[in-house]
């Protein structure tokens, strides 16, 4: 089958694409024929092996995996022993968290793990980046247990995390207010946001509301900006290490305090029950990732640069097989 694939770290055009063997799929195991995958932040850093805390998971010297991609969606060829619960034919999305491998034709996922059916209106493409950015959304607001009727600054609403946030905020009846650029405000109101502040045009630290949570989905802030923005016991989330890399020692450090403070969590495993929690919500509509670009598998050297530009508007999706039609 075909793969991309880097045995190094480094620039994107270290990865190439070239013939591997197909997997095989072991005992409650599936085999999944890919039609699409993403290119998301998590794939740039293990394919650089940056930031170096990386490579204490992905191998100090060379990448231990060498095949990138965690989310996937495509179709079920091959069953291994005892697979119950899915049949050939089957149209499934997922996350594989530890052996990545979905920038291939091919991947083998447990059964029991982040794997579901897709909802019947929705294509591969649409459906392959709902796992990632949505994964680290889900840890970050289940970490600051934001019910019904918090108030939620999202800053950076536009990435993979921050799009999924949004949305996610709302289904739990959160009243957000989200941060993006000018050209994005219809962007992220779509997504649900009660009020846009243009980060572009006003400073969002300033900004007069006061909030329960100040959820940083794109690590563009720090705790002592946005210190004045949370209530007295608010708290602050980021999806990045922080200035001097500070967010994880303020996690611990602002706790003894009482008052505002940080949280870092690091996300639980994407189990099979996560999957199935966001199955459902793409089948109601609560949920729908946000696509920016689409290329190829031969153009995933492109889809890295673009993705590490920074600039990408929710999702870059990777087409493996390019017949993606709906209910196919
Ligand atoms: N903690 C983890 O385990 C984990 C896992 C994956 C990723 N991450 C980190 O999470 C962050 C977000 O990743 P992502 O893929 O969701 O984001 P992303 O898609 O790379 O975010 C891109 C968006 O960020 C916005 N942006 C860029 N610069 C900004 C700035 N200075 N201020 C405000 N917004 C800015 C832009 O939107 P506008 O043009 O609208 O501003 C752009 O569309 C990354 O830093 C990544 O390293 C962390």
């Amino acid at each position: 089958m075909r793969a991309a694939v880097n045995t190094r770290y480094g620039p994107p055009d270290v990865v190439r694409i070239t013939e591997v063997d197909r997997p095989v799929p072991g005992r409650g195991e599936v085999l999944v024929r890919i039609h699409a995958t993403t290119v998301n932040r998590t794939d740039c850093g293990f394919r650089a092996g940056k930031p170096w805390i990386v490579r204490f998971f992905s191998g100090l010297t060379k990448p231990k995996v060498t095949i990138n991609g965690s989310e996937f969606a495509g179709v079920v060829e091959e069953l291994g022993g005892g697979v119950t619960s899915f049949a050939v034919g089957d149209r499934v999305f997922g996350f594989s968290e530890d052996r990545l491998g979905a920038h291939a034709q091919c991947l083998t996922v447990a059964e029991a793990g982040p794997i579901a059916t897709i909802p019947a209106d929705m294509s591969f493409e649409e459906v392959a980046p709902s796992t990632e950015g949505s994964h680290y959304a889900l840890a970050n607001i289940r970490a600051s247990q934001i019910t019904n009727g918090r108030r939620v600054l999202v800053h950076g609403a536009t990435g993979a995390i921050g799009s999924a946030a949004v949305q996610l905020l709302k289904a739990l009846g959160a009243i957000v207010t989200a941060t993006c650029a000018t050209g994005h405000v219809d962007l992220v109101r779509g997504l649900g946001a009660d009020r846009v502040i243009d980060h572009t045009a006003a400073d969002f630290t300033q900004d007069a509301q006061r909030y329960d949570v100040v959820f940083d989905a794109v690590g563009k802030s720090s705790f002592g900006r946005c210190r004045r923005l949370l209530k007295r016991r608010g708290i602050y989330l980021s999806t990045d290490l922080g200035p001097y890399s500070l967010n994880p020692l303020l996690a611990l450090v602002t706790p003894l305090f009482g008052g505002r403070k940080v949280m870092f969590p690091i996300p639980p495993k994407h189990d099979h029950d996560e999957t199935q929690e966001l199955r459902r919500m793409l089948g109601t509509g609560a949920f729908r990732p946000v696509i920016d670009r689409r290329y190829p598998l031969d153009h995933i050297v492109e889809a890295y640069r673009y993705v590490e530009t920074g600039k990408k508007v929710g999702n870059v999706v990777i087409s493996v097989d390019p017949s993606d039609a709906v209910g196919a």
